[in-house]
Formats: structure tokens, C-alpha cells, sequence
């Protein structure tokens, strides 16, 4: 059992430290949003993730998890220091360090005795030595000599199924080269290390980068799947079931060849920016990184142009249902979801949105500021669709996979031309072209 403060109760820092208590360490979980903390003292979770919050109390009721608004005495007791701080995207696509600095210059204030501090944020590479030096200089300033190693430890965990991801890892990384520190995160990570989840030690750069190339990877993947698809088009080849039949090759694999809107989230954008920057900073530039961030950017506007091609008219005076917000099902997540540019580009043509996503509504509401006055709100999907021309699933949430395709037909507005049949924007490719045909609608899906 170890002692464990985590900095950062987002999406990260929360799943873990619950998690790392469940594995029978004792945790407190610190943010510098009090009311964030409040909320977690009142047992209400402030995020949405399935299973979260049953974690949560059972540590908490059990003694093992505790929340904090300020670091120092939690620091004080700790033997294991986590820092899951944002690391949000600047101008210029490189991370904002700001806040790692922020909670590394708090550690050095706070410390007394040996710690090992742990990067758990998604930071460039050479970002531990960073945090070190931090940690130095505080440490200096108080003219205290304590004793602390750094290790890079990257997180793999998906927003929608964070808890078993970071209870069922596909493989542990740990960056540092200190048998101490290496001691210790092994008696963290003991009910993981003792089911023989690979553990794979190296140093931190190597461990940094780990994260960066695999993050790189995946949006690379599925942007690769998204061209294929717009080619499909063309050729009035299926992708679904060319990415079937490519899944099957053992060497490329199923996983990430889903077409879509364009990737997005917390991680995928801005990581491939940044990773992307340290390429052409480092002069050896990462030519694939590059042309999938611009391909993803292109996918969002050929979703606008689908549906204004679809639809064979000017988007200008169209009520349009969006039926999905958040940047992927079980999230309330809406940071860089496609859906933000393709409403945007909707609207910017003219039409009028009644948007709907079961959780990422509270979130949708100051991300679409700029554009309410063109916005309905609308309490479920059949409310959405009501009186609009047509409708478009952006988010792939189960609930959506099984319209009742009889009401949503009456309840939309029945198509200008005559003979025509009302279009159906499925951008997530959740329904088969015949059953959305038989059900009387036009099928726009992506690549078939
Ligand atoms: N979200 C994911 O799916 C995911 C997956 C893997 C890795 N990551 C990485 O993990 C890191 C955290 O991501 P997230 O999605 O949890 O972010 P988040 O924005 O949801 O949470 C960050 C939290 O840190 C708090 N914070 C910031 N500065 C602080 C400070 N000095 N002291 C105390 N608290 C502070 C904020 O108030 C916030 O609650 C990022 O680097 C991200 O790239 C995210």
C-alpha cells in the first residue's frame, strides 16, 4: 500500500486516483477548482463516466479516498506524487506546461521527505527533466535538501470505459531510471503487476514518447480509414466492408478503422499538434502526423458539404437535427468533437440547428454561445427532429442506434420536392443503407 496524492481530478486524475485506491493504496485526490472538490466531498462526480462513481464511494467509504483543495499536507504524507493537470494546446499547437509547472513548484514548497513525483499528464518529451528542475529550484529556495525522483507515467485510459482501461490496461509504462522510485510504483501498480499486465520500464523520454507516437498512431489510423472511405465514395465501394475484411489481417487489426466525422477529444488533436511541433522543431518532421491533422480538419468540412450536397439545395432557412454532440459515446466530453466545426459550418451556411446529445448538453450550452441565436435545444432526439428538414447522428451513443425510423419520419418536415424522400445523415455509419431505405429515407452514410 502506498500513499498517493493525485494534482488533478479531470477526467484523469479522478479515474486514477479512484482506481489506485481500489488496488488498496490510500489516496487524495487535490484540484485547485474548489468547487470541483466540493462536489466530490458532496459524492456528486462532475464528470460523466460510466461506473466512476461506484468506485468512488466505495473508496471513499472505505477510508481509502479523500479529497483536498489545497496540495501542501497531502504532498507532506505522500510517498507517490501524481500530477494529471490539463496540458491544453497553445497557438502555436505545442502543450501549455503551465499548470505541470504550477503543481511541480507547489511539490518542491511542500515536500519533506523522499517522494516520487509522477507525470501522469500527457507531456512532451524531455518534460520529467523539466519537472525536476522545477522541483530543484523550489527546493533550493527553501534550502532544504530532500530527496525526490521523477518518473514519467503515461496514461492510456478512454474517456466512455476509463475505469476498466485503467484497471485493465494493455500495458503499464513506467519512465525513470531510479530502482527507488521503480520500488515504489511497482507497490502502486502491485494488483496490476501481479496479474502479469505487461510492466514495461525505460527511461522518461522513451516513456514520454511512448504515449505521443501511440496517441499519433491511432489518429493516423483512423484518418487513413476516413481517406479510404471518401474514396469508397467515388467508386461505390463499401468501406465497411473493406475495413472488415482489412481488420482481419492479424498485422493491421480491427481496432480504429471506423469512419467518421474526424477524430477528436482532449488527447488526439491536440497531441498530434503537438507531437507534430516537436517534429519540425527538432528538424525532423513527422510528414504523416502533418497530413492527418490537415485531413482530419478537411473530414469535418466534407461532412458540412455531404449534407449540403445531400440535401440539393442551400443550406439558408434549413432546420437541421444533430443528434450527438460529445466527441464519442459515454462522454460528456465535447473538447474538439467534431461536432462543434460541423455545427458551425452549418450554421455559417444558413441553417438552424435543435441539437440534442444525452450528456454533453450542460457542456454544448457555453461552447455554442456564438451561435445560440441559431440553436434550438431540444430535450431528446425525437424532440430534435421535430419540425426539422432533416437530421444527422454526429455521436455514435447506443441510444441512437435504434430510432424508431416511423416517428422520426413524422416528425420531420416532409421534403420540398415532391417525390422526394427526407434525407438521413448517418455520420457515424451506426445503421445499414437498407433498413434507413426500407424505412423510407434517403441513407447518406460515410464511404458506402
Ligand atoms: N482525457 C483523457 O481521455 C486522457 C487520456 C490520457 C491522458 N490524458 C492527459 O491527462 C492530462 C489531464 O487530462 P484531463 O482530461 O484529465 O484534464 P481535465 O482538464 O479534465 O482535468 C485537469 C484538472 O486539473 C486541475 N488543475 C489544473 N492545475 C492544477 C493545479 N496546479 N493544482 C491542482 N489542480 C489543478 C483542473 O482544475 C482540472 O480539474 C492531460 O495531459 C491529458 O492529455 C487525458
Amino acid at each position: 500500500m502506498v500513499k498517493i496524492t493525485v494534482i488533478g481530478t479531470g477526467y484523469v486524475g479522478l479515474v486514477s486516483g479512484a482506481c489506485l485506491a481500489d488496488f488498496g493504496n490510500t489516496v487524495i485526490c487535490v484540484d485547485s477548482n474548489s468547487e470541483k472538490i466540493k462536489a466530490l466531498r458532496d459524492g456528486v462526480i462532475p464528470i460523466f463516466e460510466p461506473g466512476l462513481d461506484e468506485v468512488v464511494s466505495r473508496n471513499v467509504r472505505e477510508g481509502r479516498l479523500s479529497f483536498s483543495g489545497s496540495l501542501a499536507a497531502p504532498v507532506k504524507g505522500s510517498q507517490a506524487v501524481f500530477i494529471a493537470v490539463g496540458t491544453p494546446p497553445r497557438e502555436d499547437g505545442s502543450a501549455d506546461l503551465s499548470h505541470v509547472e504550477q503543481a511541480a513548484r507547489e511539490i518542491g514548497g511542500a515536500v519533506e521527505s523522499y517522494t516520487v513525483v509522477v507525470d501522469k499528464s500527457t507531456v512532451p518529451i524531455g518534460t520529467a527533466r523539466k519537472v525536476r528542475n522545477w522541483i530543484g529550484e523550489e527546493l533550493a529556495r527553501r534550502g532544504a535538501d530532500i530527496p525526490f525522483d521523477v518518473v514519467s507515467n503515461p496514461e492510456f485510459l478512454r474517456e466512455g470505459s476509463a475505469v476498466f482501461d485503467f484497471t485493465h490496461p494493455d500495458r503499464v509504462v513506467i519512465g525513470g531510471e531510479s530502482p527507488r522510485a521503480r520500488e515504489i510504483m511497482k507497490e502502486v501498480y502491485r494488483s496490476l503487476y501481479l496479474n502479469e499486465t505487461p510492466y514495461i520500464e525505460t527511461g522518461p523520454e522513451t516513456a514520454e514518447m511512448i504515449k505521443y507516437a501511440s496517441n499519433a498512431f491511432l489518429a493516423v489510423k483512423i484518418t487513413f480509414i476516413n481517406e479510404i472511405a471518401n474514396l469508397c465514395e467515388k467508386f461505390a465501394a463499401d468501406v465497411q466492408d473493406v475495413a472488415n475484411a482489412m481488420g482481419r489481417d492479424g498485422r493491421i487489426g480491427a481496432k480504429f478503422l471506423h469512419p467518421g466525422p474526424g477524430y477528436g477529444g482532449s488527447c488526439f488533436p491536440k497531441d498530434t499538434r503537438a507531437l507534430a511541433k516537436a517534429g519540425r522543431d527538432g528538424r525532423s518532421p513527422l510528414t504523416l502526423v502533418e497530413a492527418a491533422i490537415a485531413a482530419n480538419e478537411r473530414q469535418k468540412e466534407l461532412m458540412v458539404e455531404k449534407i449540403e450536397s445531400g440535401l440539393g439545395a442551400s443550406l439558408k432557412g434549413k432546420t437541421i437535427a444533430v443528434l450527438g454532440l460529445a466527441f464519442k459515446s459515454n462522454t460528456d466530453d465535447m473538447r474538439e468533437s467534431p461536432a462543434i466545426a460541423i455545427c458551425r459550418g452549418l450554421v455559417e451556411k444558413g441553417a438552424c440547428l435543435r441539437i440534442s446529445d444525452p450528456a454533453a448538453m450542460k457542456e454544448a450550452s457555453w461552447r455554442f454561445d456564438s451561435i445560440k441565436d441559431s440553436i434550438y435545444r431540444a430535450g431528446d432526439e425525437y424532440d430534435a427532429v421535430k419540425g426539422a428538414h432533416t437530421l444527422a447522428i454526429l455521436t455514435p451513443w447506443n441510444q441512437y442506434r435504434n430510432l424508431d425510423l416511423e416517428r422520426i419520419k413524422e416528425l420531420l418536415l416532409p421534403p420540398e420536392k415532391p417525390g422526394a424522400l427526407p434525407c438521413f445523415f448517418d455520420l457515424r455509419n451506426i445503421y445499414r443503407r437498407k433498413e434507413v431505405e426500407e424505412a423510407g429515407f434517403e441513407y447518406f452514410g460515410i464511404g458506402k
